[in-house]
């Protein structure tokens, strides 16, 4: 990245961003949610396009001069709707948080009831979590994980969508390493009357290069970020059938937002482009296996993983056995220059800021040009960290000798 300006005006933002593009660039980023956007991307979020306002939507805006930016958002939707086969995609949404709202919004009154995975068993906060807005607002009803498959049990979400009535059942997790049944979710919706919702988040960029089943054929709405799996530009955007398209828009502007970032929306069209290709199924695929290989050398040494193993781009790694918490776990190997987060495992003791387990991905290592060779050495890695902290320094060195063999952006 070229901040030679931004050194000029302000050399200590300058400095930070020098600071984090290091802290990347030197580190193992085994953070689930994370990717490293291409430089293409970063160009056109960076563009001109940041400075135009066009509040409303392509031949519909309330400021002239939107000739370009309505062709560019007409652009990002085509490729959208193509991509993952779909009716109508709104490519606004700023986040998936608010892509999320929006449907909540466009469908629910306060008060009413929602049927969604719970935080602690993988779900994300606007999953009805009383520290958000969608927990203050709605009368949220959760499913958890199978004691004992720890996977999620389509009859216990059947029984309380019998027992609940939501108006709507949502799928779609943070930390749930396995395939989710859209299908049988959407059996269930409509014997009940609920509308189903996916929130594909973590799994977009999974299941636009069909190494996950896509829940468009299934869902009435399907929202997402557009920066985890799917390794586009900082956003979300919503799918919805035709029929609910109307409010949806209506709902995202005028109802929640203003201006759409245009900057953004470009580059949501150059990353539904990336992911149109067959080089990004190449890369999915690999992102999958090296899952799968961690995962297996992590239970080789000794490690427990939720639900025994994973079939997308994370793990949740139960840590009880170690003594020793999912935040301590989250310092030591980020001493040793590997980043991840503490998780909570399912039936939770230790609470959520200290947490019984991490929680590790492989899209972004994948990015880098990793395969299961990185992946059996990096096992060894979190197992040297975990087992003795005395072996940080030496790891950090293996550590940044694979990054230095792997850079993030080609110089
Ligand atoms: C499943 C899921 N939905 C929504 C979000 C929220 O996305 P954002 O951080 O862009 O608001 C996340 C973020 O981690 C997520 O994991």
């Amino acid at each position: 990245m070229d901040i030679a300006c931004v050194e000029k005006i302000d050399p200590k933002v300058a400095r930070i961003i020098k600071d984090e593009e290091q802290r990347q660039e030197n580190g193992l980023e085994l953070i689930a949610s994370e990717n490293n956007a291409s430089s293409a991307i970063m160009a056109v979020q960076g563009s001109v396009l940041t400075n135009k306002y066009a509040e409303g939507y392509p031949s519909k805006r309330y400021y002239g001069g939107c000739i370009h930016v309505d062709e560019v958002e007409e652009l990002a939707m085509k490729r959208a709707r193509k991509l993952f086969n779909a009716e109508y995609v709104n490519v606004q949404p700023h986040s998936g948080s608010s892509a999320n709202m929006a449907v909540y919004f466009a469908c629910l009154k306060p008060g009413d009831t929602v049927l969604a995975m719970s935080l602690s068993h993988g779900g994300h906060l606007t999953h009805g979590s009383n520290a958000s807005f969608s927990g203050k607002l709605y009368n949220f009803v959760h499913y958890g994980l199978s004691p004992r498959t720890e996977m999620i049990d389509l009859n216990e979400v059947a029984d309380l969508a019998k027992k609940h009535k939501p108006k709507i059942i949502v799928a779609g997790a943070s930390a749930y390493s396995r395939i989710i049944d859209f299908k049988g979710f959407s059996k269930i919706a409509k014997k009940t009357g609920a509308l189903f919702m996916v929130d594909m988040a973590h799994i977009a960029g999974l299941v636009a290069a069909k190494v996950h089943p896509s829940p468009v054929p299934f869902a009435d709405f399907v929202t997402s970020t557009t920066h985890k799996t799917l390794r586009s530009a900082r956003g979300g955007f919503i799918i919805s059938t035709l029929e609910h398209s109307k409010k949806i828009a209506k709902q995202v502007f005028p109802g929640m937002q203003g201006g759409p970032l245009m900057h953004i929306i470009a580059a949501k069209a150059l990353g539904f482009k990336q992911a149109l290709s067959s080089s990004f199924v190449l890369y999915q695929k690999q992102v999958v296996k090296n899952a799968y290989v961690l995962a297996e050398n992590l239970i080789k040494k000794g490690f427990r993983i939720v639900s025994g193993g994973t079939d997308n781009h994370l793990i949740v790694i139960d840590l009880s056995n170690q003594s020793i918490s999912g935040k301590h776990a989250e310092e030591i190997l980020e001493k040793a220059g590997i980043t991840v987060n503490k998780n909570t495992i399912p039936n939770e003791k230790k609470g959520p800021d200290i947490t019984s387990g991490i929680r590790v991905g492989t899209q972004l290592l994948t990015s880098r040009g990793m395969g299961e060779e990185e992946m059996i050495q990096i096992s060894e890695f979190i197992y040297d960290v975990i087992d003795n902290p005395l072996n940080i320094n030496s790891v950090h060195k293996k550590v940044m000798d694979l990054c230095e063999r792997f850079p993030l952006y080609k110089k």
